[in-house]
């Protein structure tokens, strides 16, 4: 053996020592394909800031958090600053540098770039922002994620015509579409038409604690100005699933063969399990899953809606045409899951449920908890509604493996949120084990999947650095980077290390993989 061949063996078994206590993932020779994104994820209207310059237009959480939601917003905060990615990006994607990721999901502000959808002017600087960042990205060998709405869009559309209440929405969307698809597709591999909706829906129009805040009756939890909590969720998520289609159609017949990109959805995908082995709660159980999951996922590739919903809702679920069911059928090339968190499911049909979330008719009738018997189903945090239960993840995936033939998916959000505290130490706060662990046996479950042959491509990371967290303004941290909130400096915490040399053990692997006589050319 030659000098520097056993120099560059030392140097490698070292790295190998070095990273030991991750090996658990590196094993039976299963290796991740060297595609595989592994990613961070942001959004437009948590990060940017800048919330009126360069000739952006107002978006719905602009008037959102400027009016009625300055009441709903825990610290009476708001994104007009954010964490000012919008000038910021250049460090922001050194730091994505320094972290080895191959991949940023980010939003676009669709007001930032049609301040007032198609009915004014394309905004150039808005235009020329997202090139200039994508073209920054992608020197750095950082694939952009990009997701076309992530709960924001134009306020104009809401003033004109009530949003995603009309279907004139649709034509909005879809000309915002095609601007992006021209505009930024011969660089973007990935785009995603909406993120979340099956949170959009209820927010917005049944509790209406997110804009554009409509709700009624028992379900408001605000004193809305108008709405109807009963229907409107279903008309607006009709609007989307039709948008959605929309786009996808534009993208697969004038782009997708030349720019050979993917095009997918992004859903919020809470995995739920029965209270008990009774029929009823096992029904309650498919209920639930359909009334906030499949609701959006089964239109898109079946071409319907679920049957449990059809059966429950009757006349209140709009219907689509049989020209729309054919559109719709196959209409993505991916789905994003989002996964945080599990609970337990009891049925409210056949027996009495306290009121709250998920237990009216028009919301499928059942009752999530986190625990049963006083034993939560997985580890508990300070946040009522978030329990770590990797293995729901896994659990999530299979389903999605099992329902939709194994379509390919990615986890596009998975991360642990700290509550503000103020008597915190920055030590503290930067030391963020339970962090690392979350991330970590996430991925460990997604692993399982893939191993049993889940066609899962990519994992996110929520999120690069503290931000906007909706209602709760900037009172919880998701960041791997910490931020201060007056001076806007980002330090990383420890699961920025822990993050890279996962993701460096993995390069190790797939050149291991797929190189094993050069690597131990001894
Ligand atoms: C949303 C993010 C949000 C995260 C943490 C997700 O449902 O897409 O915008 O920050 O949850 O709450």
């Amino acid at each position: 053996m030659g000098l520097s061949t056993l120099k560059k063996t030392i140097l490698y078994c070292g790295i190998l020592l070095h990273l030991l206590p991750f090996l658990p993932c590196f094993s039976n020779g299963f290796s991740l394909p060297s595609n595989f994104l592994f990613g961070i994820g942001s959004s437009s209207y948590q990060y940017e800031g800048a919330y009126m310059s360069d000739g952006k237009g107002q978006s719905n959480w602009d008037n959102f958090t400027h009016g009625p939601g300055r009441y709903v917003i825990i610290d009476g905060s708001n994104g007009d600053i954010a964490v000012d990615h919008y000038h910021r990006y250049l460090e922001d994607i050194d730091l994505m540098e320094a972290l080895k990721v191959n991949s940023y999901k980010l939003s676009l502000s669709w007001s930032r770039i049609l301040p007032k959808g198609r009915f004014g002017k394309v905004n150039r600087a808005g235009i020329n922002f997202y090139n200039t960042l994508i073209d920054a990205l992608l020197l750095k060998g950082i694939q952009p994620f990009v997701v076309l709405s992530h709960y924001d869009s134009p306020q104009e559309l809401e003033d004109r015509y009530g949003g995603w209440l009309s279907p004139q929405s649709k034509e909005d969307f879809a000309f915002y579409a095609d601007l992006c698809f021209r505009s930024f597709g011969d660089r973007v591999k990935y785009w995603v038409t909406f993120n979340e909706p099956n949170y959009l829906a209820p927010l917005g129009y049944r509790s209406g604690i997110y804009p554009p805040s409509r709700c009624s009756g028992s379900l408001a939890m605000l004193p809305c100005k108008g709405g109807d909590s009963e229907r409107e969720p279903f008309i607006a998520a009709h609007n989307i699933i039709l948008s959605h289609a929309a786009a996808v159609g534009i993208y697969r017949s004038k782009y997708q063969s030349e720019q050979k990109g993917m095009i997918g959805i992004v859903l919020q995908h809470e995995w739920y399990e029965p209270i008990s082995n009774s029929t009823a709660d096992k029904l309650a159980t498919e209920r639930a899953r359909s009334f906030s999951f499949n609701w959006f996922l089964d239109p898109v590739i079946f071409g319907k809606y679920p049957t449990e919903m059809e059966d429950v809702l009757g006349s209140v679920l709009p219907k689509f045409s049989s020209k729309e069911m054919e559109k719709l059928k196959k209409g993505l090339d991916f789905v994003g899951l989002n996964y945080y968190t599990a609970h337990y499911i009891k049925d409210c049909i056949y027996s009495k449920c306290k009121p709250g979330v998920g237990t009216s008719r028009t919301e499928g009738s059942y009752q999530k908890s986190g625990d049963k018997n006083g034993v939560s189903i997985g580890e508990p945090t300070p946040f009522s509604w978030l329990n770590i239960y990797p293995e729901g993840m896994e659990k999530a995936i299979t389903y999605v493996r099992n329902r939709y033939n194994n379509i390919p998916m990615f986890i596009t959000e998975n991360g642990y949120p700290v509550q503000e505290d103020s008597n915190s130490t920055m030590e503290e706060q930067l030391n963020d084990y339970n962090r690392i662990r979350c991330m970590r046996n996430h991925f460990e479950a997604m692993l399982e999947t893939i191993r049993k042959g889940a066609d899962v491509r990519g994992y996110f990371a929520w999120s690069l650095l503290d931000n906007f967290e909706w209602i709760y303004g900037y009172t919880i941290r998701y960041g791997l980077h910490h931020v201060d909130h007056n001076s806007l400096r980002r330090t990383p915490r420890l699961s920025t290390t822990w993050y890279k040399q996962f993701i460096e053990m993995h390069q190790l692997e797939w050149k291991y993989n797929n190189n094993t006589s050069k690597a131990f050319e001894l």
